[in-house]
């Protein structure tokens, strides 16, 4: 399922693994409809646009005056949709590279950051608690950060936001929710992007 994605993009677009536009960055999302990010029993139990729609929800709602934020939660884990994603790169890393053009740096930033978010909060907060598929993609990703690691995430000046991203993310993974639809996000999408200009 997760081919059928990459087969979306043209063959140019899947040798950069770069989107170029809004209208990108939409027709991916809308075509992660049904793709879940990895096989049962170890992904998540929604799929891949339903899982990036309830954590823009989140973060709206927690955050309600940070765009920037809720787009990189709409978008965070469009890594799993890129080819680049199934050679071993890091699925945000992937992701952050792909939405830079359109999103911009600091939603770039936040994107990338969503993995070591996980490995801080699995190293400091005893009551993180993880989804079967998360913890078992954590020994993967590195498992929980040292204590070098830690005390260099909190430098960034996206690591809160990033944590909030994160918290959102492990959030977004209830069967049925009803979220706004992309229909709702493409003009805060395209509003975000103007400020950019
Ligand atoms: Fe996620």
């Amino acid at each position: 399922m997760i081919w059928s994605v990459v087969s979306y993009l043209s063959s140019g677009a899947r040798e950069r693994q770069v989107l170029r536009s809004v209208d990108d960055v939409l027709e991916l999302l809308a075509a992660c409809d049904g793709v879940f990010d990895a096989p049962p029993p170890e992904g998540d139990p929604v799929d891949l646009l339903a899982h990036g729609l309830q954590c823009a929800e989140v973060l709206r709602e927690c955050c309600p005056d940070d765009l920037g934020l809720h787009l990189a939660g709409l978008v965070h884990d469009l890594g799993h949709a890129l080819s680049a994603a199934h050679t071993g790169r890091d699925h945000g890393e992937v992701a952050a590279d792909a939405v830079r053009q359109v999103l911009g740096q600091r939603v770039a930033r936040l994107v990338a950051l969503h993995v070591p978010a996980k490995r801080y909060l699995a190293a400091t907060d005893q009551s993180y608690g993880l989804s079967p598929a998360s913890v078992a993609s954590l020994a993967r990703q590195g498992a929980g950060m040292d204590e070098a690691e830690q005390a260099a995430f909190l430098t960034l000046p996206e690591a809160q936001d990033a944590l909030a991203l994160r918290h959102a993310d492990d959030e977004a993974k209830v069967v049925g929710r009803q979220v706004p639809g992309l229909d709702v996000w493409a003009p805060r999408l395209r509003l975000y992007v103007d400020t950019l200009q």
